[in-house]
């Protein structure tokens, strides 16, 4: 196991972005950088045995700190959408940019994905990095002083695991995740309807429409596209005549994951690539999970030039639910002041033959 670290080149504001490589016993490795925590490169082997990147992104830091699609990046302080951009936390109301509509995403233009995280530690021996951010009271309207730490680590079986840490002198809305766009066929390879995936999740928050709030219920996946559980090719039903997937132009949903205990890991997510034969299964102690079929791709520039179309990557945001600090029937994403944020998600990365 090893960590390398080297330039990823300079930042508009002229700060030095890095690159760390971590590799495994078996010669599979991951990249991270320190612009956004961003994941840059998972690479693994195919049934073939040969190394297959399966994750969308960019050759250099300036991608990440100019893209608009968070390939890799950690989302904070909160993501996914809030509700007319506002928040209210212990009776008062606070005020976050709209820019999705009315509402906020991915807590708006300032987001953790553009900034250069500092590095908290090397960890030779467990193969990992750890990125730390200071988020000061008032950041992107949010109260509380927060500090975050998220730990990248790439074991000897495969699986990248990312470790999220945080502490605020406030009560304060803490809800990170890792916005990857995974094709395991290689991120250059095109749509990934042809995929197999499953959600074992028996419900998921529908929305009210294209502004994505969800409204409120927690509704049944039973005999409707939404039905993950058993697994199936993602193209099967993303265009059908269902009014969730039309109006948000393919799967852009969050899950209710089955068997959430605060602070209990349990499997959400399986997903193969057809011709690679690499799996992927997905692991959290967060109650859903965002599955996004990369609807809104429309000709980023990525990795070696190749141009990313529609539906060319899959995301699996693990978090608590879209608008959760607004809707009470929701396992709420606030942090109170002096408490430790501890969650974990890993992605675990295999073959079928
Ligand atoms: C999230 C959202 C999508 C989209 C992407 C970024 O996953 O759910 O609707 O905004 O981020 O393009």
């Amino acid at each position: 196991m090893s960590v390398y670290k080297r330039s990823f080149g300079l930042t508009a504001a002229g700060e030095s972005a890095h690159i760390y490589r971590l590799e495994n016993r078996n010669g599979s490795y991951i990249e991270v950088t320190d612009l956004g925590a961003s994941l840059v490169t998972v690479a693994m082997p195919d049934r073939d045995g040969k190394l297959t990147d399966v994750v969308l992104g960019y050759d250099q830091a300036e991608g990440y700190e100019r893209g608009d699609a968070y390939f890799g990046a950690v989302i904070g302080r909160n993501c996914n959408r809030i509700e007319r951009a506002r928040i209210q936390i212990n009776g008062r109301t606070y005020q976050l940019t709209a820019n999705d509509g009315e509402n906020n995403l991915h807590s708006g233009p300032d987001g953790y994905e553009r900034r250069l995280w500092g590095e908290q530690e090397v960890d030779q021996q467990r193969n990992s990095v750890t990125f730390a951010l200071s988020s000061p009271d008032g950041d992107q309207g949010f109260p509380g002083d927060l500090r975050i730490m998220v730990r990248y680590r790439l074991s000897d079986d495969d699986e990248v695991s990312i470790h999220y840490m945080g502490s605020s002198d406030a009560d304060t809305v803490v809800n990170l995740t890792n916005h990857s766009y995974f094709n395991l066929d290689g991120q250059d390879q095109g749509s990934i309807c042809d995929h197999w995936v499953a959600i074992n999740a028996r419900a998921f928050t529908p929305v009210r429409d294209s502004g994505a709030i969800p409204t409120g219920e927690i509704l049944s996946v039973g005999d409707t596209p939404m039905d993950l559980v058993k697994g199936r090719r993602v193209g099967m039903e993303i265009d059908a005549d269902y009014d969730q997937l039309k109006c948000m132009g393919g799967y852009d949903h969050n899950f209710v994951c089955e068997g959430y205990r605060k602070g209990r890991t349990r499997v959400v997510a399986r997903a193969r690539g057809p011709r690679s034969g690499i799996t992927m299964e997905v692991a959290t102690d967060l109650p859903g999970l965002q599955f996004y079929t990369g609807n809104f791709l429309d000709g980023q520039v990525g990795k070696g030039g190749h141009i990313y179309h529609r539906r060319d990557g899959f995301c699996m945001e693990t978090q608590y639910f879209p608008n959760s600090v607004n809707d009470e029937g929701f396992e709420t994403p606030v942090l109170s002041a002096g408490k430790t944020y501890r969650t974990m998600t890993s992605y675990r990365f295999g073959v079928e033959r």
